[in-house]
């Protein structure tokens, strides 16, 4: 069976852009844990466009499933998550101009900060995950930097453009995901997937214990309500 969890930033984004206390991404992970998602991720960035702390300290106390705090190797940040304790914490790039995060992190190219980083959430008692493109030797690196979790980055599998360069990223996703597992690592996915794309997707990423889903599903919610939208993609989850 594989996990939902739904990313609510996106209900704070639709509030900060009118500076309101609404809609709030509190209500919104009530209502989604009410329509059957096992859980809540939300990325609490630098720059804080988004979710803020008061958001993150409500989410610990409200959320009744997994919580999944998305967050850069910003010292700063992974202080907060320390003191939060989420369940699990997915390590993503981060760049500031970017609108959402736009590819996996570089662990090769990091090595010393990740291992520091994953090892004092693993100290404090969390999962550590981390999101990568389906690329072998980033993989390989996840084992290395004592990561027991990677999150494939799917954003080129939803966003390519024909039914061949999809079909083409589904697979080089499914071969990430065979080797992820092989290595022992969990396999979670995410960014981009939708109840479009998500069959091709199953059909062809074995092992895939979780989805972080966000857009599709708040977006959706916007026109069929929460509850609708959420129950929708779990049933197409669950088959
Ligand atoms: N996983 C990660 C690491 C992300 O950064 C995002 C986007 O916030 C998602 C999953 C969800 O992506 P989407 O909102 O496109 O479903």
């Amino acid at each position: 069976m594989t996990n939902l969890l739904i990313n609510i930033d996106h209900i704070a984004t639709l509030r900060n852009a009118r500076r309101e206390t609404f809609p709030d991404p509190i209500h919104a992970a009530v209502l989604c844990e009410l329509a059957g998602a096992d859980g809540i991720v939300f990325h609490l960035r630098e720059d804080r466009r988004h979710i803020r702390e008061r958001d993150v300290y409500l989410l610990k106390e409200t959320v009744q499933g997994k919580l999944d705090f998305e967050l850069s190797l910003a010292p700063e940040i992974v202080q907060i998550c320390c003191a939060v304790k989420p369940h699990l914490a997915t390590l993503v790039p981060e760049k500031r101009e970017e609108v959402t995060t736009e590819g996996g992190l570089d662990v090769l190219s990091n090595i010393k900060s990740v291992t520091e980083t994953t090892r004092k959430l693993q100290d404090t008692g969390i999962e550590v995950s981390l999101f990568l493109d389906p690329v072998p030797a980033q993989i390989e690196a996840a084992v290395q930097v004592g990561a027991t979790c990677i999150e494939l980055h799917t954003g080129d599998f939803a966003n390519a453009k024909t039914p061949k360069a999809q079909l083409e990223q589904a697979q080089k996703l499914g071969k990430g995901a065979m080797l992820a597992h092989e290595l022992g690592l969990r396999v979670h996915a995410g960014h981009g997937l939708d109840y479009h794309n998500w069959p091709l997707f199953h059909q062809h990423v074995p092992h895939v214990c979780e989805v972080s889903i966000g857009f599709s599903i708040i977006a959706r919610a916007v026109f069929v309500g929460m509850e609708r939208a959420v129950h929708e993609m779990k049933t197409l989850i669950k088959g």
